[in-house]
């Protein structure tokens, strides 16, 4: 139940329901939060897709989970958010998976991240950051909506993060460019924040968007978390800051039992737009609620994406 305040009240997560018949789909589920998330979402039965970058990490985790749930339908397949080619085979084998046995997709969680300290450019023309917080996030969000809205009660869920506040002035007409970055004078801090903005943004269109839809729209900052998330971050990852990490931040177990609670709670369609911490309702920067920047962002972000033939 919702109290006033907009809390949401926990499930627990040792008894959930079973989603039997139901698909959930977790990015970057070979670590961290993702990988916690996927252990606990595997008992109840769901048919889990794994989309991970490497594929060693992948199956391993593929048959850590299979063998610790006892559920022989987690499937590991390749995702590289950083390729729009990938993205779209991803899809496509996410809906080819959901087709064969007739299965709802039930959950997207967008989970997958990076916080990288250089300026790289991807396969596609975009920073990287860029492509793997943002760009890539929407374009599968887009691919899998149609097989979305097919489901009775179906939820996107993308993670996000406080590091959205970094950003005083935003950059729509620019961040797009590669000529806005310059390699000698990278701020990698910016630019993360920036892209987890437009991860808050783009929920909060899609969530008018489709607001008379089963489909609900949330975000969740999962606070600071113990996990390998600073590994391409050579300033900060070293053996006192890891040590720091582990004895003060949030256990990727702890994070993945709120965000699994999101993807069970019965309150999200109707708080469908909104952001999450810890399971109460997240008062985000000015810059994240403004409808008139999301609006603009995503027209931005279309003209960009690869083109969605809708079948
Ligand atoms: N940890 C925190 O304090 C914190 C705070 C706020 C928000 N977050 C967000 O939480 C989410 C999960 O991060 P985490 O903390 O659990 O970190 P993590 O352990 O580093 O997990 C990140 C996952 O994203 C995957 N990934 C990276 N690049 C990818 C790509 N190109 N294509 C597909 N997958 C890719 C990683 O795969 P590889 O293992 O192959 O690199 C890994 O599985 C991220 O979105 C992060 O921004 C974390």
């Amino acid at each position: 139940m919702l109290a006033s305040r907009n809390v949401l009240e926990p499930i627990n997560v040792k008894a959930l329901p079973k989603l039997k018949g139901k698909i959930v789909v977790i990015t970057g589920a070979n670590s961290g939060i993702g990988k916690e998330t996927a252990r606990l979402i595997a008992k109840t039965e769901c048919k889990l897709i794994l989309g991970c970058r490497r594929e060693l990490e992948g199956l391993a985790t593929q048959e850590e989970i299979k063998s610790s749930s006892g559920n022989d339908l987690i499937i590991y397949k390749h995702l590289d958010l950083s390729s729009f080619k990938s993205v779209f085979t991803f899809a496509e084998e996410v809906l080819q998976l959901a087709a064969t046995e007739d299965f709802e997709l039930h959950c997207l969680l967008n989970n997958a991240g990076i916080f990288y300290d250089k300026h790289e450019l991807t396969e596609d023309g975009f920073n990287i950051s860029l492509q793997v917080n943002y760009l890539g996030l929407v374009y599968l969000t887009l691919l899998l909506l149609p097989k979305l809205k097919e489901s009775s009660s179906s939820r996107i869920i993308n993670v996000t993060s406080e590091a959205h506040r970094c950003v005083s002035q935003p950059h729509i007409d620019e961040f797009f460019s590669s000529d806005y970055f310059s390699p000698n004078k990278y701020d990698p801090i910016p630019v993360y924040g920036e892209t987890k903005l437009y991860v808050m943004l783009s929920a909060l269109h899609l969530s008018k968007v489709l607001e008379e839809t089963n489909v609900s729209v949330s975000c969740v900052d999962p606070g600071n978390v113990a996990t390998n998330i600073l590994r391409h971050f050579k300033k900060y990852n070293t053996l006192i800051t890891r040590f720091l990490i582990w004895l003060r931040f949030k256990s990727a177990v702890k994070a993945a039992e709120e965000v699994t609670c999101l993807i069970f709670h019965p309150h999200l369609k109707e708080n469908s737009g909104k952001v999450w911490k810890s399971l109460e309702e997240e008062n985000p920067s000015s810059l994240a609620t403004s409808e008139e920047l999301a609006k603009k962002l995503w027209s931005q972000t279309l003209t960009v994406l690869p083109k969605i033939n809708s079948k």
